[in-house]
């Protein structure tokens, strides 16, 4: 597996590749990678002939007074995860080389609407610095494919919406949460859970899965089962941000035309904040 900091060498070898006619799968990270990473990865060698993962924490993601300092760094672990599953390259800029003007000092990328709501609620410019990031990335790794979690739902919807709008000539592929056993949604978060708060959070993902049968069994009143599951998180030991319930596309709150939905929950256990979400059909 080759490895670089360089965009200049990461460009390099992009250019080699394609003038031997090769494709390329790419899969952004921030690090401390686990089994959901991984599908991601394993996903992109079947779409392409060559795989470029980064592994980039993103300062322009971070608010002010979120965890960017204590971000879980795990660099050699993660290169030896990737290269046993056939990485071709591994990607690691510095920050001074992603924005050498500094974060606010540079041109940006803000996909309206979708990113709005939500986590972007929640964390204003958190998406403008997904956006911005994942465009800088793909015009230097330059893909065919790009592979994201449907565990981020509106970071997926926000990048479809951008590579759409913009006329990016990449696929961008989504792929289903990977689970621990108790159905927790694998997150580099949970590793700042204790046993007990794992067995704790398990209530989030069991909760989607109550609401997601309530609107299988046909029931449309959405508000009540959104308020219903929000009193139940409260009860088992979460505080839920949000829990709220959308049409899978837009994102938008669901009406009784829609027949596609994504449930979308956040809540907080103790500082750690988790997310998660289902897709229901009816
Ligand atoms: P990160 O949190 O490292 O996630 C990288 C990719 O892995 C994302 O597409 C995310 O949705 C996916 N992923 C995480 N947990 C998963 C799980 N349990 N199952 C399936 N996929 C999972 O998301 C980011 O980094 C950043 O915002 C990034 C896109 C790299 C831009 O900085």
């Amino acid at each position: 597996m080759q490895s670089t900091s360089e965009i200049k060498s990461l460009r390099g070898q992009i250019k080699a590749w394609r003038q031997q006619g090769l494709s390329i799968a790419f899969v952004p990270t921030m690090g401390n990678l686990h089994l959901g990473h991984f599908s991601l990865v394993e996903k992109a060698k079947t779409l392409a002939d060559k795989v470029v993962v980064s592994i980039f924490v993103n300062p322009m993601q971070f608010g002010a007074n979120e965890d960017l300092d204590n971000y879980p760094r795990t660099l050699s672990e993660d290169k030896n995860g990737l290269a046993e599953l056939g990485t071709d390259m591994v990607f690691t800029p510095t920050v001074e080389s992603i924005y050498p003007n500094g974060l606010t000092a540079q041109s940006y990328v803000d996909v309206p609407d979708i990113s709005l709501g939500y986590c972007g609620g929640k964390r204003p410019g958190h998406f403008k610095g997904v956006a911005t990031v994942v465009t800088k990335l793909f015009n230097m790794v330059q893909p065919d494919f790009a592979c994201f979690g449907e565990k981020d739902y509106q970071q997926l919807q926000v990048i479809r919406t951008m590579v759409r709008d913009l006329s990016m000539p990449i696929e961008i592929i989504g792929i289903a949460t990977q689970r621990e056993y108790s159905g927790l949604a694998m997150s580099s978060r949970n590793g700042y859970l204790s046993d007990s708060e794992k067995d704790t959070a398990k209530a989030l993902y069991r909760t989607l899965t109550e609401a997601a049968d309530k609107l299988k069994e046909g029931n449309t009143d959405f508000t009540l089962i959104e308020n219903q599951a929000k009193a139940t998180l409260q009860k088992q030991g979460l505080q839920p941000d949000y829990f709220a319930i959308a049409n899978n596309n837009t994102l938008k709150p669901a009406t009784l035309d829609d027949d596609h939905f994504v449930i979308l929950a956040a809540a907080f256990l103790g500082s750690v904040r988790l997310i998660d979400n289902l897709q229901v059909s009816i």
